[in-house]
């Protein structure tokens, strides 16, 4: 879907969000939603507070999963992704702390398996994801997916693709400062959600959503998978449609 600008576009998304949150709570449910970092959702998260400030939305029976960390990781760093998700939106609702999941950058390598495990179990136990929103990379990455990851990869600890860490140089104060690794959940993961919203707004990003829409499916554009889901909407300012 096309919308003229990222602002109309951001609106319909935060509503989609609402809509699941508000149906699950009128049948006494929880709702789960699969978050994502990055400059993209922060439109998002701030209509969903406003909604929450102004239109009495409660998170109260929300469970979220985030797609991924850096790894390592402190959760008090300034481009930790803990941090992110507290500052841009969980700071400002009422959602139980509890029913926050975000991979931990602090593990041991050894430890990080049988995390990734748990990870995928807690996804499950809780219902399964009702609704996963993604950004895209310029590598095609979702999460941190990079090239060559496999369709039915589950979350684990990855190496960042070298353009992805020069995107994120300016962030962490210069490209050698930047994790040479994170954890994700893996685009089985993410296939596994009933309902997938990829966003992407400005023209930086139209080339690559011209791969991940139109190319051929492939590893190499990890994006591309998304086109072998029935349950996927790419939501688009025109900017970033414009070469489609
Ligand atoms: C990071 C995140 C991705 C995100 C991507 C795009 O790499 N791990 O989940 O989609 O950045 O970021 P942005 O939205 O800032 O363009």
């Amino acid at each position: 879907t096309v919308y003229p600008n990222q602002k109309e576009a951001v609106a319909k998304v935060a509503q989609r969000i609402a809509g699941v949150i508000r149906n699950k709570q009128q049948n006494n449910q929880n709702a789960v939603l699969g978050l994502a970092t990055g400059v993209t959702p922060i439109g998002v998260y701030n209509e969903l507070i406003r909604l929450h400030k102004e239109e009495g939305l409660s998170f109260q029976n929300v469970i979220t999963f985030n797609l991924d960390e850096y790894y390592p990781m402190q959760p008090g760093a300034a481009q930790s992704y803990v941090r992110f998700m507290n500052e841009q939106l969980f700071d400002h609702i009422d959602i139980n702390r509890n029913n926050i999941h975000i991979p931990d950058g602090t593990l041991s390598l050894d430890a990080i398996p049988a995390f990734c495990l748990d990870y995928e179990k807690k996804i499950t136990a809780a219902g399964g994801l009702d609704l996963q929103i993604l950004g895209i990379g310029r590598t095609g990455h979702i999460g941190f997916n990079e090239p060559g990851s496999a369709p039915n990869s589950g979350t684990r600890l990855v190496t960042l693709d070298d353009l992805t860490r020069s995107d994120a140089a300016r962030d962490f104060g210069g490209k050698e400062n930047v994790p040479t690794k994170a954890i994700t959940m893996g685009i089985g993961t993410i296939f596994k959600a009933r309902e997938i919203i990829l966003m992407a707004w400005s023209k930086k990003k139209a080339p690559i959503i011209k791969k991940a829409v139109e190319g051929e499916i492939s590893g190499e554009v990890p994006a591309t998978y998304l086109q072998l889901s029935d349950h996927v909407e790419f939501v688009l300012d025109e900017d970033a449609a414009s070469l489609l």
